[in-house]
């Protein structure tokens, strides 16, 4: 997206005027661009690694235009109440544009309605609100990446593998692949398509398959740990391929294998593909204990939401199909 350094001067230059033009024992005022953030839950580890480029675009963007941006991080902690009110704060401080990653993705609209009243544009997420939603206002913009497309690429994953070697999948060779998926938080786009279209792809490649479970980690590495260990408990070494919905839950799954093996003296190493490319989750492809990932670029997600924040704030008009821009993902393997 490029940002017109034009309008940007012109902002500059009349701005030095007013204060050339005030008085002369009027406190020097500057120009300053306020974005408020509102994160659904600043623990999440693939969601700060999204707020942290935000902040880092705003510095770099400060440093190239010389105007100031002020962004101001809050933390929903899982709250929607919470983040109504936060909202509302941001809306009666003025704030020139609101990001919001929602806690709850399907009550976008009273936050929509409050932004629109007061002629605050408004960029979601990471948490896809609902499309109707998208439709209230024309100031309303979703930033993320196509939940179907993660899928896709994480059974695409498993067929590569299975094709170039099938007992490296299939273990017992009995010509089904046996496996489990460790889903995230219920109702959010990413657990429901990426889950959805992981297994479709295998079975429009004519694989046979054999569900052994599924369960929910809401994305969290410690609650994957406790759910592989009760899999570990019920089926031993029957799963042949964990799908994650991301990377961290992949880790904790790994953890517990690791453990596993230990104690029993065992070499139990399922086909295991996660989601995000975090930084550990990399680390994990490289160490070879986690067999693939597809990466969700944060750093991408974050400099954009930035970028579209910073136009819509110096009234540049963002021109971006049905307001919705979706970052591509990649497959990432250890080869
Ligand atoms: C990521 C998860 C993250 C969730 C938060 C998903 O896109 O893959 O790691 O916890 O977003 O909303």
């Amino acid at each position: 997206m490029k940002r017109s350094k034009g309008k940007v001067l012109i902002n500059l230059i009349l701005i030095n005027m007013v204060i050339l033009v005030g008085c002369s024992s009027v406190k020097r005022e500057e120009k300053e661009i306020r974005i408020g953030v509102t994160l659904y839950n600043q623990e999440d580890i693939f969601v700060s690694s999204i707020s942290k480029a935000i902040k880092e675009k705003a510095k770099e963007i400060e440093e190239e235009d010389g105007i100031r941006i002020v962004v101001d991080l809050l933390d929903a902690k899982a709250n929607m109440f919470e983040q109504s009110n936060q909202v509302e704060n941001l809306i009666k401080q003025k704030y020139d544009v609101l990001c919001v990653n929602i806690v709850d993705r399907t009550v976008s609209a009273t936050i929509i309605d409050k932004c629109k009243k007061a002629n605050i544009p408004l960029i979601f997420f990471n948490r896809e609100i609902v499309e109707d939603d998208m439709k209230r206002w024309d100031k309303v913009y979703y930033v993320g990446t196509q939940a179907k497309e993660a899928g896709e690429m994480q059974g695409e994953m498993v067929i590569d593998k299975y094709k170039n070697n099938k007992s490296s999948v299939d273990k017992n060779r009995d010509g089904k692949i046996q496996y489990a998926i460790l889903e995230g938080e219920q109702g959010h786009q990413d657990t429901t398509l990426r889950t959805e279209y992981c297994i479709k792809t295998l079975y429009n490649e004519g694989i046979g398959l054999e569900k052994v479970d599924s369960e929910t980690g809401a994305w969290r590495q410690t609650n994957a740990q406790v759910i592989m260990k009760e899999w570990l408990g019920k089926y031993e070494e029957k799963i042949e391929v964990i799908f994650s919905n991301n990377d961290e839950m992949a880790l904790g799954a790994i953890t517990e294998i690791e453990t596993f093996n230990k104690k029993n003296k065992k070499n139990y190493k399922p086909v295991i593909i996660g989601v995000d490319g975090t930084e550990e989750g990399l680390k994990a492809i490289k160490n070879g204990n986690l067999t693939g990932t597809v990466i969700s670029d944060a750093k991408e997600q974050g400099i954009n939401i930035l970028e579209i924040a910073y136009e819509l704030s110096i009234g540049k008009e963002v021109n971006i199909d049905k307001n919705i821009l979706r970052i591509t993902h990649k497959k990432v393997v250890n080869d």
